[in-house]
């Protein structure tokens, strides 16, 4: 095969950022998505409705005209005091989309997160009684607890009850990276899914400490081992409609990822599609593309199918080191390597 061509796909994970960088990523993603979900987790997180509602706007005056109809889907972000009745009036008025767990101190701009899940159960009662995912960074963040076991540990103590609790609860749980997860959101009802980045499918632990540290191998949830990368591989690529495709693109200024204190996340919308494809290829589960990236997610999400197609062609390329200048200079995931496949300019 040397092309494909899909229903548009939507991402439905994405941190588009603010000011400059916003303008400077956004763009990435509207290429290739028709839709995404955006993370609230700005330096001043975007907890509110109207916050929301003024957040899209500064998203939608940074696109450039060829991607106009990129539609941003909004979040808003969980704390122990969110108003429900905001909320729910939020999600009524077609501003939000979805609304966003983060345990407090779990990862980039979470220090506003829940600090209790009972703090929060008011506003998952709503949402539950009027359909309104709930997106989940699936991870404790006790210090006692290894990195590498926080997702699992985040089933076992956490979301299980959540799950039976709120059984009419859309769930996300967002960027599994784990054998256990995949495994949990099996067993779980219709209404438990799970969003896949590109990272997981192609990285395990052992690249972040290869030849010495590797700080743009480095996001949140962390990389595992290599039998949950396997895992991960067969739940994204089997045609299972509760996985789909959200590429957790977070992008940070090179600077700050090579730092004595790297940020965590990985930089991915540039070649997105690419990236994915490249695994589905991999594992000879090209007919399952197009479930993983355009179907799986408005199903779930409740949302239309996106009109129009995008097509890639199997043609050798070289990943550019950095994108980008200034400030706002970042380096991509697949930096400098080799990829077999590239989107098709429209
Ligand atoms: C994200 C970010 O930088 O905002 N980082 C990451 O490693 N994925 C936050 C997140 O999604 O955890
Ligand atoms: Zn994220």
């Amino acid at each position: 095969m040397d092309r494909i061509t899909i229903r548009t796909p939507d991402d439905w994970h994405t941190h588009q950022r603010d000011g400059e960088m916003l303008k400077a990523v956004v763009n990435y993603t509207a290429r290739q998505f028709r839709r995404a979900i955006v993370m609230p987790n700005l330096v001043d997180p975007v907890i509110k409705s109207a916050d929301a509602a003024a957040y899209r706007d500064r998203i939608r005056a940074a696109l450039t005209p060829e991607n106009a109809g990129f539609e941003p889907l909004m979040t808003c972000y969980l704390t122990d005091t969110i108003d429900p009745d905001d909320v729910a009036q939020g999600h009524a008025d077609g501003v939000l989309t979805a609304a966003k767990l983060y345990p407090a101190g779990a990862t980039t701009n979470s220090d506003s997160g829940v600090t209790d899940v009972a703090n929060i159960f008011p506003v998952l009662e709503r949402m539950e009684a009027i359909g309104m995912p709930l997106l989940i960074h699936g991870e404790v963040t006790s210090d006692d607890i290894d990195i590498f076991d926080r997702e699992a540990v985040f089933i076992d103590r956490i979301l299980r009850d959540l799950v039976e609790r709120f059984p009419k609860l859309k769930v996300v749980f967002e960027h599994i990276t784990t054998k256990d997860a995949v495994d949990f959101v099996k067993e779980s009802g219709p209404l438990v899914a799970a969003t896949i980045t590109p990272q997981h499918l192609h990285i395990n632990r052992n690249a972040i400490f290869k030849g010495g540290i590797n700080p743009h191998q480095y996001c949140l949830p962390v990389a595992k081992r290599e039998l949950h990368r396997l895992a991960l591989r067969e739940a994204a690529t089997a045609g299972t409609a509760k996985f789909f495709l959200g590429t957790d693109t977070a992008p940070h200024a090179q600077h700050a990822k090579e730092s004595a204190c790297g940020c965590a996340g990985i930089f991915n919308a540039p070649y997105a599609l690419e990236s994915y494809l490249a695994v589905f290829d991999e594992e000879d589960a090209i007919e399952h593309f197009e479930g993983f990236a355009s179907l799986h997610g408005p199903a779930f999400y409740g949302l239309p199918l996106n009109e129009g197609t995008v097509t890639l062609e199997c043609v050798e390329h070289e990943i550019p080191a950095t994108i980008g200048g200034g400030d706002t200079l970042t380096v991509p995931f697949h930096a400098g390597e080799t990829i077999r496949w590239r989107m098709v300019e429209a």
